[in-house]
């Protein structure tokens, strides 16, 4: 399957009088990390909605490829590639890490099925449980390179210690990775990061950056929100930034961050950390 181009086109998302996200043109390409920021209630978790299918827009689509998935269910659109990731963790607490792998892994495994029986892309969500029962009596069912995706990914992530371990004892860092973990077993073509670094320490902050690097090297194209504004401009290849619904600055995270815009609505108060510890500031 092609790795596809994740674009919001004109997106408008209303709440009675409010405009939570207005006219928004966004592009998050293959292998490249994109990021998105802005203060709170700018509508970054509303556009993230949108490009999932959480939400419905009342203007504008969004395009994977070539293809309009504007009006596809969530589950379909992961399936198709489009693979996201929560603010809070949304592991299944009281099954071991490689179960909780294993259920991400099973989200691509459905298309496979499908794609192993000639089934055309639109056709495979209506018809890959069929599929894949058919292939099952036929002893063709790809369990083998499920669980090889999942012993990879294991590996590759340093997780194979915690393997066996029930993920609802793990502590918040290793958990997150666990999530992240996850979702590159659904073989992701685009991922979607909420939030990633919230609960980390500087170390663990450091390693989700080398991973992003990693994924984003082999082909992924990632858009992650998050507050660590250090972490998004050193870790990114291009940021949207949005205020008031609006996007009013993208591009190069450098021009983004020197632009008067983003610095006086959005950069004055986003280093709270370092605010904080000054004494006399509110
Ligand atoms: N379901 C909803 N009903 C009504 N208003 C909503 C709803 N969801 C979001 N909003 C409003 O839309 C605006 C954008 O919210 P959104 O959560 O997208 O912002 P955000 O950029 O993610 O903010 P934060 O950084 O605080 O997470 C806010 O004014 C919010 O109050
Ligand atoms: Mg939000």
């Amino acid at each position: 399957m092609s790795r596809g181009v994740l674009q919001a086109v004109g997106l408008v998302r209303r709440y009675g009088g409010l405009t939570a996200v207005d006219h928004v043109d966004l592009v998050a390409p293959p292998g490249m990390i994109t990021g998105l920021i802005g203060p709170n209630g700018a509508g970054k978790s509303t556009l993230f909605s949108l490009l999932t299918g959480v939400e419905q827009p009342d203007e504008g689509k969004v395009m994977l490829g070539t293809t309009d998935i504007s009006k596809m269910r969530p589950d379909i659109r992961s399936r198709r590639g489009l693979v996201q990731t929560f603010q809070v963790p949304s592991l299944f607490p009281t099954l071991t890490v490689a179960d909780n792998l294993l259920v991400g892994a099973e989200n691509r495994r459905r298309d496979y099925a499908g794609g192993l029986l000639g089934l055309s892309a639109p056709g495979r969500g209506r018809t890959s449980r069929l599929a894949e029962g058919v292939l099952e009596k036929l002893g063709l069912a790809p369990k083998g390179p499920v669980t090889q995706v999942v012993e990879e990914v294991l590996e590759s992530l340093g997780l194979s210690d915690v393997r066996d371990t029930i993920a609802g004892t793990l502590p918040t860092g290793a958990l997150r990775l666990v999530e992240f973990a996850r979702a590159l077993c659904a073989r992701p073509d685009i991922l979607l990061l909420d939030e990633p670094a919230s609960g980390l320490d500087a170390e663990e902050t450091a390693k989700l950056s080398e991973l992003l690097r990693r994924t984003a090297a082999e082909g992924v194209g990632i858009l992650i929100v998050d507050h660590d504004v250090d972490l998004v401009f050193s870790v990114v290849d291009q940021v949207y930034a949005m205020v008031g619904g609006r996007v009013v600055a993208s591009g190069d995270p450098q021009e983004v961050r020197g632009d008067p815009t983003v610095r006086s609505v959005y950069l004055a108060q986003a280093p709270l950390a370092a605010a904080a510890s000054q004494p006399g500031e509110a």
